[in-house]
This record gives structure tokens, sequence and C-alpha cells, in this order.
């Protein structure tokens, strides 16, 4: 009981130490300082007694020159004493007491006993004697004659009680002060050390006991000794939890048909891939959780973005590093000191590291992102804006990020997986210091014709700096054949294009079409069955919806994704077909999205006075044609419309894939929607039973809208259920499978030079 005490306590065992080592250290320091204080009392005494021989030597001469019964008589009073001084006394050359001071009497003999000690050569001995337990300290001096032969003896005695009494005074003095600072400090090192180590080390333990035993899923506590043990802790956590997921789906998976892909399995393909020790490091632009403040209290939200939907579940699965842009406002309180936190923050899995950027840095380095690169690959007839200075900004935030994956690897293994548009040069800058790690580049926008590039007066750096990556995806085959081509007509490069690579200055990128997808509703915490229902009828009466076929659309505010289009015709529908005016309503969830442009500005502006136009046409009491819901809204709200509605329309003008078209597939769990999807969508390839429009065709559109309100049910469901297998088999676990395959064919340089070397010889 007492060790364990100990054992737990550690802070008092620190406090006995210190206040142990303390009183030792002052027991010490008290008795040299009593030894010196009685050197120099001594000293005083020795010096007072040879001033009293000095002042009487002549007198003692004179006396001893006389016979010797007259030596007393004639030194009379001089050799009485007062106070501490004794007395004095003479003895005889032949060592025979001649005359003695009062005091002295009794105490002769011990005095001409240590005169014996005085040797023929000293002229005078100093020594304390015990006169009855008192100590006395004498003072001989020896009287010579005028021929240089001795008289007689001089003795000074002087009473030094005193200095054996202040000694033992200042020792209880020294020892009190020692204790009680001995005390004070024991109770000062222990408290700090229980409050600075002991009780969160305490907290720390029990934490973690939770987390282990009651699969408790909050925070470490956050007052541990350093803040890199907060960091540490949060990470291992995340990946404890991660891997317990992962265990414990495993044992449920093995009775699901092994054409579906779960978080478990792409685990265990990702340990595979990954090996010992070698970790998982994602860098994007996007983060996927940023922190606002509401009600002065920060709060996580998560942007919307395709980047941002497929790889956090890809990260919360496999654990890892995601490295990103820190946006939000509440964003660096949030984060440690590096930039550092685990998410999601209800449940963490995996390292957030923020990157930082001024102001000035973040409008430039965007500039290049989305007034130049995006509007040059997505084709939906806005002119890329190409400015010098956005570009030296661009490339120097792609070293900023390629320095912080490098920092973040350290000397370990890695799989760098760089996500989209915004990094294109961090492969290379990653490879030119670390030509060990294997390095992906999936990027999420369509890669257009050679011409559409062409115009760009950064090609050829931006080709190169993909061209860092081992492996280069794109979401369709067509996006790397423009790939290929473009690398052809720009670079010197050696192609292959029966097996999709490219080679530059020696180094070999794969080129590979992985069409990206999402994960199930089901894992993602949104309600379902009675819940759901609850919700959906909440919505209805909220919104006037009751009775009302509801179509959505769920978007980012971007002039890409064809919202005027989309506007347009569901207005040209209930133009044309008046029947169903009344009958169907569009809710349009759009997530305002890069705002610091103003051609976003506008574009909202237009949408929302483009919606209130129609809205003025068309509205009946009691029903309004376009809900339009401009907000960041949260998965919850998202699957709750696309659950609810019949109808999902996706018009976007071009598109790397669109995933809100699987996202709507898979929250069909009644069969009964219908997808109408914009031709011009990556996902039309794949997800070939929607009804395919081009958006630009407003009469076509509109009737698309007609045939999927009269569409039959078991056209519909049969329709479905064939999109819904397709999404089911071609989650987003099987993409980052299909990817981290891809890149654990790739032999990392080092590997490949050993190997050179080794053939050589
Ligand atoms: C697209 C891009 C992503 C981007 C997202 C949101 O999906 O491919 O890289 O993150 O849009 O855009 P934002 O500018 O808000 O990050």
């Amino acid at each position: 009981m007492r060790d364990d005490v100990f054992q737990r306590w550690r802070s008092l065992r620190a406090g006995l130490l210190v206040a142990g080592v303390t009183g030792i250290l002052g027991a010490l320091f008290t008795w040299w300082q009593i030894e010196r204080e009685r050197v120099i009392d001594v000293e005083d005494i020795d010096r007072r007694a040879r001033a009293i021989a000095h002042v009487l030597s002549y007198t003692v001469h004179d006396a001893l020159r006389g016979p010797a019964e007259n030596v007393a008589t004639r030194l009379g009073k001089r050799l009485e004493g007062h106070s501490r001084l004794l007395g004095c006394a003479v003895f005889g050359s032949d060592g025979r007491l001649l005359a003695a001071g009062p005091k002295l009497k009794g105490f002769e003999s011990s005095i001409s006993g240590e005169l014996t000690r005085l040797l023929p050569g000293d002229s005078d001995r100093c020594s304390t004697l015990l006169d009855h337990g008192r100590p006395v300290r004498m003072r001989a001096e020896r009287m010579l004659r005028d021929d240089g032969e001795a008289a007689g003896t001089f003795v000074v005695a002087h009473d030094v009680t005193f200095i054996a009494e202040r000694a033992a005074a200042r020792l209880t003095q020294g020892l009190f002060v020692v204790v009680i600072t001995a005390v004070m400090l024991a109770t000062l090192v222990g408290g700090i050390a229980w409050l600075a180590y002991d009780r969160p080390l305490q907290h720390l333990a029990d934490w973690m006991r939770r987390v282990r035993i009651e699969d408790s899923s909050e925070a470490p506590p956050v007052w541990l000794p350093s803040s890199q043990l907060v960091s540490e802790t949060n990470r291992l956590a995340a990946s404890y939890r991660a891997a317990r997921t992962a265990t414990f789906q495993e044992a449920h998976e093995a009775a699901r048909s092994d054409r579906i892909w779960t978080s478990g399995r792409l685990r265990a393909h990702a340990l595979d891939c990954l090996g010992i020790g070698n970790q998982l490091v994602v860098v994007s632009s996007r983060e996927p959780y940023l922190h606002v403040r509401r009600d002065g209290k920060p709060h996580a939200v998560v942007p919307p973005g395709g980047v941002v939907t497929a790889v956090d579940p890809v990260l919360q699965a496999c654990g890892g590093v995601w490295i990103a842009h820190g946006t939000g406002e509440a964003d660096r309180e949030t984060a440690d000191a590096v930039g550092r936190l685990t998410v999601p923050p209800a449940d963490p899995r995996y390292t957030l590291r923020r990157v930082w950027m001024t102001p000035r840095e973040n409008d430039a380095y965007y500039g290049c992102c989305n007034d130049a690169i995006w509007p040059m690959c997505l084709l939906a007839h806005e002119r890329p804006i190409f400015r010098t200075s956005d570009w030296q900004h661009y490339v120097a935030m792609n070293r900023r990020f390629a320095d912080a994956v490098l920092e973040e690897v350290g000397g370990g293994q890695a799989i760098v997986l760089v996500q989209d548009y915004q990094m294109a040069l961090v492969p290379q800058m990653v490879r030119e210091v670390r030509p060990d790690l294997r390095i992906c580049l999936f990027w999420h926008i369509p890669w257009p014709s050679v011409d559409a590039i062409r115009i760009c007066p950064w090609r050829e750096e931006i080709l190169r700096g993909m061209l860092g990556a081992d492996v280069i995806g794109f979401h369709l085959q067509q996006y790397c054949n423009s790939f290929l081509d473009t690398v052809d007509r720009m670079l010197e490069a050696k192609l292959d294009r029966d097996h999709f690579t490219a080679e530059v200055r020696g180094h070999v990128s794969r080129v590979r079409a992985l069409p990206i997808s999402v994960q199930p509703w089901s894992e993602r915490g949104v309600p379902a069955g009675p819940a759901l229902d609850r919700r959906h009828e909440a919505l209805r009466e909220a919104m006037g919806l009751q009775g009302v076929e509801v179509a959505v659309g769920v978007d980012r505010i971007d002039h890409t994704k064809g919202l005027p289009e989309r506007l347009r015709a569901f207005a040209h529908f209930l133009q044309k077909y008046p029947q169903h005016r009344g009958r169907v309503s569009l809710v349009q969830l759009a997530a305002p999205s890069r705002l610091h442009l103003k051609r976003y500005q506008d574009h909202l502006e237009e949408l929302v006075h483009y919606a209130e136009q129609i809205n003025s046409q068309f509205a009946t009491e009691g029903w309004k044609p376009i809900h339009l819901l401009v907000d960041q809204h949260d998965a919850g709200t998202v699957h709750a419309f696309l659950s609810m509605a019949t109808i999902a329309i996706v018009s976007s003008l071009h598109d790397g894939m669109n995933l809100v078209a699987k996202e709507y597939v898979l929250a069909q769990d009644g069969l009964g929607g219908c997808l109408i999807l914009s031709e011009f969508a990556g996902a039309a390839e794949q997800l070939t039973d929607a009804l395919v429009i081009n958006p630009y065709d407003t009469e076509q559109f509109a009737d698309a809208i007609r045939y999927a309100v009269e569409m039959p049910a078991d056209e519909r469901s049969e329709r479905m259920r064939r999109l819904r297998r397709h999404v089911d088999e071609h989650n987003i676990y099987r993409w980052a499978a299909e990817l981290l395959s891809g890149m654990h064919a790739v032999t990392p340089a080092k590997a490949r030079a050993a190997a050179g070397r080794k053939a050589l010889v």
C-alpha cells in the first residue's frame, strides 16, 4: 500500500529528495560556518593575549631579573584577570610557578604541564586546555634575558566558554533554518511536480484506460507536460482507434461479399502496400476540417468539394497525416504550435497538419489556382487570367507544402498522395529532396486538350512538377490520353503509350485512370430509418413541400456547375409542361465558395436574382418552384434532401467526376430516385443509367426533367438498382485500394539505384 502511494505520487518522492539534498547541503554549510567562526574567535583571543603579553613584557622581564620570591609581589595586581581574561602567570626558567592571578589557582599544574610542550626553539605557543570541563585558551611566551638565555615563561589565559556557547547557538539556529527550508522546498517542488506532472499523467493514464476499455472517443487531457506529448498522444490515439475499428470491421466483413471494398478491407490492404514503418501523407490546399467561431467557441466545419468528400474516409480508414492550408478563423487556436491536431474532432483517426499563409500569399496563390489553372482545365467559357505575381506565389506556396511534407515524413518512409491542381509542383519538389519516397499526384479536375493547355505561360513548369510523381491519376482514361498528348507536345519525354508512362530525365511516371467515388452514407453518422423519415417530414413541413415531388441539386456555387443552365431548364420545363406546375419543386443546396473572387460573388448574386425571377413568374399560393438554400450544409442536411428527392440534377458544364451524383445514388435506399446527369461530368462515363443531358441544350434538358418526373416506377427502380450496384462496388475504398496498389508497384528511386548497381557487379 505504502509502495503504491510512493509509486503513484512521484512528486512526493521528488519533494523528499530535494528536501534531503537541501538538508545535507544546509547542514554541511552550517557546520562549515560554525567552524569558521570558531577559528576567528580563537584567533581573536590569541591576538588579545599577544597584546597583553606585549604590554606587560617589560614589567615581567624586570621582575624576572630580581629574586624569584619577589616576582609575585612585583607584578601584583597586573596578573589578575577580568571578564573573559582569567589572568596571567609567570613561570621560572626551571618551569616552577613564580606568580599567578587568583583565578588561575588550582589550574597551575595543567598550565605547567602544557609548558613542557613548548619546544626549545619556540618563542610562544597557544593551546586550549580544559579546566574542570571549562575550555581555557592559554598563550605561553618565553621571556629571554639580554644574553639570550631563558628567564622564564609568561602565560595569558582566557576563558573561551563563550566560543562553544556561540557555536551551539549557531548550530541550533542553522539546523532550524535548514529544516524549515527543506520542508518548504519539499512542499514547493512536490506541489509543482504534482501539478505539472503527476496530476496530468494520472489524467492521461485514466484517459488511456477509458479509451482502451470504454471505447471512449474523448480528446486526451490538454494539460500535459509538453505540447509535443499532447500532439503525439492525439496521433497515437487516432492510429489506435483506426486500427481497432479496422480489426473490428474485418471480423464482421468476412461475411460480406468480397466484391465490396470496405474501410476495414482498405485498411488491411493499405498496411500491405505501405509496409511496416511507412506512413500515408496526403497534401491538398483544402483542409478536411476547418474551425469557425460560433458563440465565441471554435466549431468544426467540413468544407464542400470533391477532394475532402473522397479523401477524408480514406485517411479515417488508414490513419496518417493530411497537410492542408488552414483557412478557418479559429484554425490557429485549435492546432498546436506546429499547426497539428487530430481529426475528425468527435472521433480522431488521423493528424491534420495546417500550413499557414498571409492574406497576400492567400490572394495570389488562389489567384493562380482559381483564375488561371481552374478555368484553363474546366471549359466553362471563362477566360483564364495568368498573372506573373500569382504564379510566383503559387511556386512559393507549393514549396511551403512540399517542405511540410518533408518535415512530416522526417527520416522515415511514406507514400505521399498529392491532391489536385493547387499542388502541381509539389511532386517534383518532394522528389528532388527525397527520391526514395513514393509519390502520387491525383488530378481531380479534367485534363483538357493540348490546345487548351498551350495558352498557359507556365505549362512546362506545371508539367515538370507533375512528372515528379511516380503515379499521376485522373478520373477518366480520356484525361490520361490528353495528358500524355500534352507531355508529348510540350516536353522532351519518352512516352510508352502501351503502358501509359512518360519518362523525363530518367524518371518514369505512370499515368492511370482511377475514377474517384464516395463513402457509404451509413458510415457518415446521418439519421436512418424512422429518424430519417421524421427529418423528411420536418423539412417538408418547414418548406411547404407536402405533396410536392422534390428535385434536388447540391453544388458549390461555381460557374462550372451549370447552375443558371439548371434554373433556365427548370423554368422552361414549367413553361413547356404546365401540368407539372404546383407538383414539382427544385431544392437547390448551394454552398458559397471562393467568394474572395469577384466572379464568384457576382455569380451568387446572379443565381439569387434568377431564382427570384422564376419564382415570381410561376409561384402559386402554397407552391414555390425553386428553393435556393445558400449555406454550407452539413452531411445530415445534404443526405436528408438527397434521400427525399425523387430527382437529382447534376448539370455541370465541365466536371472531373462530380461526387454528388454518386452520393445521390447511395442515398436512394428505396431505389425510387432518378438521376439527371450532364454528359460533361466525368461521372457520366460510369453512371450510364442516369438520364444524360447536355446542360447547354435547354430544350433537351427540360424534356429530361419531364421524363424523370413521369418515368414509370419499375424503370426508375431498375435504373437506380444498376446505378446503385455500380457505386456500391466502385466506392471510395476501392479507389484508394487501386491507387495504393499502383503505388505499391512503384520501386522507389533508391531501390532502383541499388538494383542497378547490383546488375553492374
Ligand atoms: C473542386 C476541386 C478541389 C477544391 C474544391 C472546392 O472539387 O477539385 O480541389 O478543393 O473544388 O474548392 P475550394 O476552392 O473551396 O477549395
